[in-house]
């Protein structure tokens, strides 16, 4: 690959080893080809600096701008978490416009383009992540920027219908346009991709397979996330994860672990365990429910009414179930260590992974990675994770069905072995090939061939 790789997300690993599938595999990559990482800094300035503070770091660069507080509430909480999160994950009825969400949002895209025009050179490739920075393409080129212009997108990515609920939502188009290679996670992403073009932009699909839309041509592909399978199976046997949570020699586990968003299905979930409850008979082995759902985006209205509805509805079910020897509900709303999640997903019987939309779900190949093949555990899946595409051989379900949930708990703590060994051979086939060493190595040869159309469209008014 000609010039640097530039990369860019809301978010850069500062301080101690890197953590988290996504960002280990793009710093191995990043070490290994050098670079720069571009990402917003920790903490809020009072006046955002108009320069990147350089991080000292081996192999390659690292660069944060600054973020003020008013920043920070219009652009991170504002429209990038209270209207394009909403918007992406189906739940228009969230979607909270203010005019200053929009307006703070436009400026921070626009003093980070206006900051990496400054360094960046027409040989680089810059590779953009995430909703945070969907007009940041477009911005680029208006300042002449001529260097490739990659985007992954690790949400679903908007409905027709969904994007009627943005005022703008004709700059969507054209911000979306401007980057020559548009990753996204699934093979339905893209359908709805070329259906939004099609439907709003009379937009045209070449022969070779790339997107035009007016004087911009761009190619749109999924390219589904994987982990770092190997590591973590690494990390789960490090641990013994019964005797991390106490668990009694017949005790069943069933296992969520999710930031407490609105979009993983949290009350659904409970409510399915609790409906389980309801029907288990005396003589099935206890069965706990271990909830790990950690604080995130604190201060968004909606993330403030999901805590309470489900610390309400965990408080209800384990009212009504729990012996005096037994709560079969344990809801943890803190951060765990990975080195102990590891090892508590491999104790698990069952892994519930229940969203009600997800871009792909990374918790459900982090639970197939760390069960023992020899006797492992059964994952439920939500049919709206994007992992459902790749991970057919899970329980399949609807997460708005709780009488199907409860039953898909069911069957799978009654599961055969030989039936448990089938699924899983075939699901971890699936993780341990398709990891993220995989996922960069595949958009990153696609992104060598998206040839770069320079050509900039006008925003409409
Ligand atoms: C999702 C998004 C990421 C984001 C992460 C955590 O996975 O795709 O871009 O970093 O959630 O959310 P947060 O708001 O804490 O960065």
């Amino acid at each position: 690959m000609s010039g640097r790789l530039i990369v860019v997300s809301n978010r850069v690993p500062l301080g101690g080893p890197p953590q988290g599938g996504l960002v280990v595999a793009l710093h191995e990559c990043l070490e290994e080809i050098g670079g720069l990482w571009v990402g917003a800094a920790g903490d809020t300035a009072e006046a955002p600096s108009q320069t990147f503070t350089e991080h000292d770091e081996a192999s390659y660069r690292k660069l944060t701008f600054e973020l003020s507080q008013e920043d920070y509430a219009n652009y991170y909480l504002g429209y990038a978490n209270a209207v394009l999160w909403p918007l992406c994950h189906r739940r228009g009825d969230l979607i909270d416009l203010q005019p200053e969400y929009h307006a703070g949002y436009m400026a921070v895209n626009e003093r980070l383009a206006g900051m990496l025009a400054e360094i960046v050179e027409p040989d680089d490739r810059i590779w953009i992540h995430d909703y945070h920075f969907f007009p940041l393409a477009h911005c680029l080129r208006a300042r002449g920027v001529k260097a490739s212009l990659g985007f992954f997108l690790h949400i679903p990515f908007p409905t027709r219908t969904d994007l009627d609920a943005l005022p703008n939502r004709d700059d969507f188009l054209d911000w979306i346009a401007a980057f020559d290679l548009v990753g996204l996670q699934t093979q339905a992403d893209v359908a709805s991709c070329l259906e939004v073009y099609r439907a709003m932009g009379e937009g045209e699909m070449l022969l070779d397979g790339t997107l035009r839309h007016g004087k911009r041509r761009f190619a749109v592909q999924s390219f589904p996330i994987g982990i770092d399978a190997q590591g973590f199976a690494e990390t789960a046997v490090r641990g013994n994860g019964r005797e991390i949570l106490n668990l009694r020699p017949a005790e069943k586990l069933l296992i969520g672990i999710d930031r407490l968003d609105y979009s993983k299905g949290l009350p659904n979930r409970m409510r399915a365990v609790g409906q389980y409850l309801d029907e288990r008979s005396e003589n099935d082995p206890r069965a706990t429910f271990l909830q790990i759902a950690p604080p995130t985006r604190e201060g968004v209205e909606a993330y403030d009414d999901i805590r309470a509805e489900l610390e309400r509805i965990s408080g209800q079910e384990n009212g009504k179930h729990s012996d005096l020897d037994w709560t079969p509900i344990r809801y943890i709303h803190q951060m765990v260590p990975r080195e102990s999640l590891a090892p508590i997903l491999r104790a698990a019987n069952v892994g519930l992974v229940t969203p009600m939309a997800d871009g792909m779900n990374l918790v459900a190949k982090e639970f197939v990675a760390a069960q023992d093949a020899g006797d492992p555990g059964v994952l439920i899946l939500s049919r709206f994770a994007g992992a459902a595409e790749q991970l057919s051989e899970a329980l399949i379900v609807n997460p708005f069905d709780m009488a199907e949930m409860a039953d898909a708990i069911r069957r799978a703590l009654a599961m055969p072995q030989t039936e448990r060994r089938q699924r899983h051979e075939a699901l971890a086939s699936s993780v341990f090939s398709e990891n993220i060493g995989h996922w960069t190595q595949t958009y990153l040869d696609a992104f060598r061939r998206a040839a770069p159309s320079v050509t900039p469209m006008p925003l409409s008014a």
